[in-house]
């Protein structure tokens, strides 16, 4: 569990390296001496690393390198040439997001291998930081004769984990991208996962293995070699290459978050510290909010995005959103299709979109003067069906158009399969092939996210990149998809399962806010098909789901027949000071309590899989020597996803003081949500 720590913990020291402390092995320990690192030369000159963890070795020695499209790879020959040692312990403040202190508390150990001339002579260096809750280690190919350019075919780094345990994962590489059911096999039973992939030994321990600050270069893969030893493999390019950088350069980090429990791996803040920090200075142009939208007619097929008589996007349309959203409090409006560019099948004719010019049916003028005027932003909308060379001749002039008219934030879209990105080729009007996590696609993401800064708009993918952490540089990239969000509901019954959403707590949203649009209180898809959900559980949804921008995904006149529930979506608070998991095992439940930004109130709340079960929750996270009105929404008796009786709905309202203990019923496919107001 998270403790508070003092203000003035600010200490970043660095010891210079002595001759015989750069003879292999070498070891660096975490602060409390819990992690160990293990840094040795193998018999054919290959670095090696290890870890351990309280005694018990997690990671045998395991290979570091990469291999070149141009020359041997470096891999072989090498020695330890000198080493660097530091520590720091900072604090430091989010503008938005799940805390707002966090704590970077490491020590460092930077090691400089050099090959021999018989093996290249190269110079590759590892920096390696320890945590008490996991490690990052990233390459930093310094400059050098003979080196100019790094064409990386593939990296070596290797992951032997030597305990058995259980592994959540989905397919690296797939056609659909991120967007599939995770996978609960055995560790051994793993092929090639995107990260985070997460897993829990035999004795408790969680893992997660992931990677922080992707920039300029392609996204890792997690891939099983032998046994339980795995291997980074980078997201493929059409250059050949997968990553072309010039010296000097660092790779990502590789990261591994290491808990005792699934709390601890949830609370980890491990790859938002490897980030560096804010860049875009002052971001209080951007307001974490609730938002609805133009959509869910769209996805479930009701409304189309193209022209005609069912267009969503309509002048009229827009402006009753807006009401309802001003009446309610909502911060924004989402509009899909409300540009040129949708009358085709736009799936794979992204070469039709136009980002400036709205359909005759919308007028962006007026709805985004009506929305000013009533205190709301327009939410815009750039799907680009992966068609990234037409989007980046027209990106500055539409963050422009958007910036002008108030339009806060965008949500872009890249609709395409696998190896499906249409990108600027090297010659005007020429164009390549790419992957949505590939070193091209990677720089588009941050184009865009920097493009956007520059007119104060904020951005949240679709189809996105995994995130790695860098909305701590660019506090303007608030949230992505990047998963099965609730979109699928609106295609088939149960289509997401009652699973999915404890799952995505412990796996995709250990990377970062996700974009998951819960809140269809309906409980309904399209042709009445029913969600894997209780009514409770959509409320639950925003205190399981972290995002600093949270949809109430429901048709307004669906949101407006359950009054009570809209009370809850309307209040939640998509900002907080602090985050716990408070109960919790991965893939079956998860129930947080988080702390208001802006008050003394606390909310907790969270989702079940499909087995019906009973927690005693205990507030020992409130304020001491307050008093809190609790208002609760939970399953009611006989509730389950599986019939009607999904939309059976509990209300309570209680004292409650720190210490106290609460007994909470979850149904299958069930969840809860709790306001704790605290007394004035
Ligand atoms: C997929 C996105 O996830 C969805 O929200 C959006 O409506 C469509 N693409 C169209 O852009
Ligand atoms: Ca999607």
């Amino acid at each position: 569990m998270r403790t508070l720590f003092p203000m003035a913990l600010i200490a970043v020291a660095s010891t210079p390296a002595t001759a015989q402390d750069a003879q292999a092995p070498l070891t660096a320990a975490s602060p409390d001496g819990s992690i160990v690192l293990t840094i040795a030369i193998d018999n054919d000159q290959r670095p090696t690393w290890s870890l351990s963890r309280k005694g018990k070795l997690l990671v045998a020695p395991s290979k570091l390198g990469f291999i070149m499209t141009d020359r041997i790879a470096l891999q072989r020959g090498f020695a330890i040439e000198s080493v660097e040692r530091a520590k720091g312990d900072t604090r430091w403040e989010q503008p938005w997001g799940e805390r707002r202190f966090v704590r970077d508390h490491h020590e460092e150990l930077l090691v400089r291998f050099r090959q021999n001339q018989d093996w290249g002579g190269h110079r590759m260096n590892v920096r390696f930081r320890l945590f008490d809750d996991g490690v990052g280690f990233r390459y930093e190919l310094p400059e050098q004769p003979g080196l100019t350019t790094a064409k990386i075919a593939d990296e070596i780094t290797e992951f032997d984990i030597v305990p058995k345990g259980t592994a959540w994962w989905i397919t690296g590489g797939e056609w659909n991208r991120y967007e599939q059911f995770y996978q609960k096999t055995a560790i051994d039973a793993v092929s090639t996962a995107h990260t985070p992939i997460t897993m829990r030994l035999e004795d408790g321990t969680h893992l997660a293995f992931h990677e922080a600050a992707l920039v300029d270069y392609a996204g890792m893969w997690f891939k099983r070699i032998e046994g339980q030893k795995f291997r980074a493999t980078l997201s493929p390019s059409s250059r050949g290459p997968r990553v072309v950088r010039d010296l000097p350069f660092d790779t990502p980090w590789r990261t591994i978050r290491i808990a005792d429990d699934a709390a601890g791996l949830v609370e980890s803040d491990l790859e938002l510290n490897l980030n560096e920090p804010n860049k875009l200075g002052d971001v209080s142009w951007f307001k974490p909010m609730k938002y609805i939208g133009i959509w869910w007619g769209m996805i479930r097929g009701d409304w189309s995005w193209a022209e005609g008589p069912q267009h969503g996007a309509t002048t009229e349309r827009t402006k009753r959103y807006i009401d309802f959203a001003a009446k309610h409090g909502f911060g924004g409006v989402l509009v899909e299709g409300w540009n040129k560019g949708w009358n085709g099948n736009w799936f794979g004719h992204g070469d039709e979109f136009s980002f400036t010019e709205a359909t005759p049916d919308f007028d962006l003028k007026a709805v985004t003067d009506y929305a000013r005027k009533r205190g709301v932003q327009l939410i815009g909308h750039h799907e680009t069906g992966g068609n990234i060379a037409v989007y980046e001749a027209q990106l500055e002039e539409a963050m422009k158009l958007y910036g002008r008219l108030g339009v806060g934030t965008v949500k872009t879209g890249y609709v395409a399969d696998a190896g499906g990105i249409i990108a600027p080729g090297d010659t005007l009007g020429t164009t390549r092939m790419e992957w949505h996590d590939g070193q091209r696609q990677v720089q588009h993401h941050l184009k865009v996210v920097e493009t956007a800064a520059k007119y104060h708009v904020a951005v949240n993918p679709h189809e996105p990149v995994k995130d790695t952490g860098l909305r701590r540089t660019y506090p303007n990239w608030v949230a992505r998809e990047g998963a099965r969000g609730m979109e699928y509901n609106a295609w088939g019954a149960f289509a997401n399962g009652p699973d999915h959403e404890p799952t995505l707590v412990y796996t995709r949203m250990l990377s970062g806010p996700m974009d998951f649009t819960p809140g269809v209180l309906s409980l309904e898809g399209a042709n009445h098909a029913p969600l894997a959900s209780t009514r409770a559980k959509q409320l639950g949804l925003y205190l399981a789901l972290y995002s600093p921008i949270q949809m109430a995904a429901d048709f307004i006149e669906n949101l407006e027949k359950y009054p009570r529930e809209l009370d809850f979506i309307k209040v939640a608070p998509a900002d907080w000071s602090d985050s716990r998991l408070i109960a919790g095992a991965v893939g079956d439940y998860a129930i947080f309590a988080r702390k208001d930004r802006n008050s003394a109130d606390w909310y907790v709340g969270g989702v079940n899989d499909a087995t019906a079960r009973t927690l005693t929750l205990t507030f020992d996270f409130l304020d001491p020597g307050k008093a809190y009105t609790a208002t609760i929404y939970k399953d009611g008796e006989g509730a389950t996803y599986l019939t009607e009786a999904r939309h059976r709905i509990a209300y309570e309202t209680i004292k409650v003081k720190k210490g106290d203990s609460y007994k909470l019923w979850l149904a299958p496919g069930g969840g809860a949500a709790m306001r704790l107001a605290s007394a004035k």
